[in-house]
């Protein structure tokens, strides 16, 4: 008979930690049976939120706990060596977007995930969104037409206040922005448009000592055109222009516009999402352990995201234009 219930183990429990943890209590497949972090508060916290055991060491939470999963929201440079780990110690894999820093990371992950047969779901829950099921339910509906260019620009909800300091590190968070947020949209771009074969980027230090706004131009398998901004400076700009031959939709984080050319007004869908798409998810990860399924972003295609990331780089280092 099925497992009805996975125990879970939670890896990194502060920042967006916290979401997870908001959004798990609504997955009724999985139950946290452990958490790990290097901040003791967080541990207790967690510890008394699940009645769960705690650990300071995540060797030993991998040889100690009773999970059959681990469930990874921590810095990205981490996750290469923590989910690496506990699939060496035969567990599930869910980590946080990007999969790894380095696509020669992932590389490593996937294959060993398939030679032990282990699922690895990797955080893009952006293309999860309602605003972005809308659009490609639009977008396949022919309304606007043929598909004819893109444009996005995806940028700190904060802006440039306090965040953590691995995220304006070039080693621990390659291309910072782009790594951090736009890699969001890359998933979201590839699911509703597909492959991206050709990247040309530019960035610049605008405020930070490091690169903290860039901008990229796009060539998609198909023939699509279109651009990526991504940038730690301007606060909170999250949005993603579709151009067809009859029109243009316009995706906002919980808003849609929808123009046909032969209308006056727009049509404008609403949502009201809060931490839906986080929810979703993580339920989709029990059933995947439950029924030994592929999820929807698994670590090929966390794999193919990072692989544009890294050909965004090169591009900008190299003044050139860059197949991925
Ligand atoms: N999907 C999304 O919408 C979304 C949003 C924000 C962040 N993220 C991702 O979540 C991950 C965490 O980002 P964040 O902003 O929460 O970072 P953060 O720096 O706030 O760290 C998160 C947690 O990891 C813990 N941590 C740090 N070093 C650790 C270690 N060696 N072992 C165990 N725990 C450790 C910290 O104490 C903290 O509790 C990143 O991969 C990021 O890309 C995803």
């Amino acid at each position: 008979m099925k497992k009805e219930k996975i125990n879970v183990a939670l890896v990194g429990l502060g920042g967006h930690g916290v979401t997870i943890r908001n959004a798990i209590k609504m997955c009724t497949k999985l139950n946290v049976t452990a958490c790990y972090d290097i901040n003791k508060e967080l541990i207790d916290e967690t510890k008394a939120e699940f009645n769960c055991d705690g650990f300071l060491n995540y060797e030993e939470l991998l040889e100690k706990s009773i999970s059959n999963a681990v469930i990874i929201s921590t810095p990205n440079f981490l996750h290469f060596e923590q989910a690496w780990k506990a699939l060496q110690f035969g567990k599930d894999v869910f980590v946080e977007k990007p999969i790894t820093v380095k696509v020669e990371e992932a590389e490593k992950i996937l294959k060993l995930a398939q030679e032990k047969n282990l699922i690895v779901q990797v955080g893009h829950n952006t293309r999860k969104r309602k605003v972005f099921r809308k659009a490609k339910e639009i977008i396949e509906t022919g309304l606007i037409g043929k598909i004819i260019f893109v444009e996005s620009n995806i940028s700190m909800s904060t802006g440039l206040a306090e965040f953590p300091e691995w995220k304006k590190n070039k080693d621990k968070c390659p291309l910072l922005p782009m790594t951090q947020l736009g890699i969001h949209f890359i998933d979201t771009l590839i699911y509703l448009f597909g492959d991206i074969k050709e990247v040309s980027s530019f960035a610049r230090n605008a405020y930070l000592d490091v690169e903290d706004s860039v901008v990229t131009l796009l060539k998609f398998s198909n023939g699509i055109i279109g651009t990526l901004s991504s940038s730690y400076v301007a606060p909170n700009v999250y949005e993603m222009k579709i151009y067809g031959t009859e029109g243009v939709i316009k995706c906002y984080l919980n808003k849609i516009e929808v123009q046909k050319t032969t209308e006056i007004n727009p049509n404008v869908y609403l949502f009201d999402e809060d931490i839906e798409s986080y929810v979703e998810e993580l339920c989709e990860f029990a059933e995947c352990i439950i029924n030994r399924i592929k999820p929807e972003v698994d670590a090929e295609i966390g794999l193919k995201n990072l692989k544009v990331v890294e050909a965004i780089i090169e591009s900008y280092i190299t003044k050139k234009a860059v197949k991925v």
